[in-house]
């Protein structure tokens, strides 16, 4: 089939325009769902999530989609939503500080367009996958200021009317800068202070008001002294952003997840979820994968510990009827972000088994357990 050139003819931008550049109905379109042929899973994971009024889906990259076509064909059959896993970051298609390619970000944007898929966008602001001559670039208030503004219109004015919702800025607290608001040091707030994140906000909204606008961040699910000082940093950002009228409507809970940690609070995770929606916010869970690092090497066992860590988890976050959203780092373990993490990867060597397919693209335990979790949630 011919891949219809939407490069050229539909995503041109269109400089000043607030007019959607891609047709609106394609954001809501319903997420197409064709069987596996009995190579796996008969009713996609989009479908059953759907049916609880939750969008589920995934993030890829064009490169894993163009080595596997395998990859493809579980994403068709499970995704209702595509997140680009690395083109719509700024190392993505900001080659030098004049210019932007946007040829990887339009080849995801055509990906899901060509299968009903909404889109999320991953991420306007982000201290990391920074491009090298963002370093050089000037870094006083008035400099950042423009920057920032040049790439948010640029980036979610290409794609405005396109995007379900857009990581707005990704993982700005880190309460180790021991800063009273818990936010990371970042060039963005070294130069601009605490209000880059309004302002980042605002651009957003002004250049795609159709999408949702979302604060990502990690370290939010655990019962620990260091998620907790997160969860209060994020409290207090979201109300103070609530206050003065910034146009936010989700938290995003990355939720990288251990099967070897200890002591899961699922009353705790809803209390959280709770409270973000006591703001009038949404909340989404946005990466969610399952390290077996630390766990012995026989693969039942880590598969059968990964599969309970997702039914857990995904069982206290959706019996809250405020998430909305739930999308995976990765859906095989082909591809995945954490055998290169210091943090994720095994030590023993072995490749972690993170995601709901093994390597060769056949579902795992960790399949069966997400999908049970979704026919077990109430709907929304
Ligand atoms: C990861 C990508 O998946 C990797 O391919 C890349 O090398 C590093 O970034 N939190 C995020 C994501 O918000 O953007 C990260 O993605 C994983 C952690």
């Amino acid at each position: 089939m011919p891949v219809p050139d939407l490069t050229a003819r539909k995503l041109v931008q269109r400089p000043g325009s607030r007019k959607p550049a891609l047709p609106r109905r394609a954001l809501l379109a319903a997420p197409l769902l064709p069987l596996l042929g009995g190579a796996g899973p008969a009713a996609g994971l989009g479908a059953l999530a759907a049916g609880k009024g939750v969008l589920f889906g995934t993030a890829l990259t064009r490169m894993e989609l163009e080595g596997s076509p395998g990859l493809g064909r579980i994403a068709e059959t499970d995704a209702a939503v595509i997140v680009p896993g690395l083109e719509l970051k700024w190392s993505g298609h900001r080659p030098s500080p004049e210019g932007f390619d946007f040829g990887d970000a339009d080849f995801m944007v055509r990906f899901a367009g060509e299968r009903g898929k909404a889109l999320r966008g991953h991420a306007l602001v982000w201290h990391e996958a920074l491009p090298p001559w963002f370093a050089s670039a000037p870094q006083d208030a008035a400099g950042m200021r423009a920057l920032l503004e040049r790439h948010i219109r640029t980036v979610a004015g290409r794609y405005a009317g396109r995007m379900q919702s857009w990581d707005v800025v990704n993982e700005p607290v880190e309460p180790w800068y021991r800063r009273a608001d818990g936010l990371r040091e970042t060039p963005f707030l070294r130069a601009l202070g605490p209000g880059y994140i309004d302002l980042a906000f605002r651009l957003a909204h002004e250049a795609d008001p159709a999408a949702r606008l979302v604060l990502n961040e990690y370290g939010l699910e655990m019962p620990t002294e260091d998620n907790a000082a997160r969860r209060a940093a994020v409290l207090a950002l979201l109300r103070g952003m609530r206050a003065r009228g910034v146009p936010v409507h989700a938290l995003g809970i990355q939720a990288h997840l251990s099967a070897a940690a200890r002591g899961f609070d699922a009353g705790l995770l809803r209390g959280f979820i709770r409270e973000v929606a006591a703001l009038g916010l949404e909340v989404y869970v946005t990466e969610l994968d399952v390290t077996d690092r630390g766990l012995p090497p026989e693969i039942p066992a880590r598969d059968a510990a990964v599969a309970r860590c997702y039914r857990t988890f995904l069982e206290a976050a959706l019996a809250e009827p405020a998430l909305r959203l739930v999308v995976l780092w990765g859906l095989s373990d082909r591809y995945t972000w954490m055998n290169d993490s210091p943090h994720a990867r095994r030590e023993d060597g072995l490749p972690v088994r993170a995601h709901l397919y093994d390597g060769n693209f056949r579902p795992k335990p960790a399949w069966h357990a997400v999908a049970d979790a979704f026919r077990a949630a109430p709907p929304r």
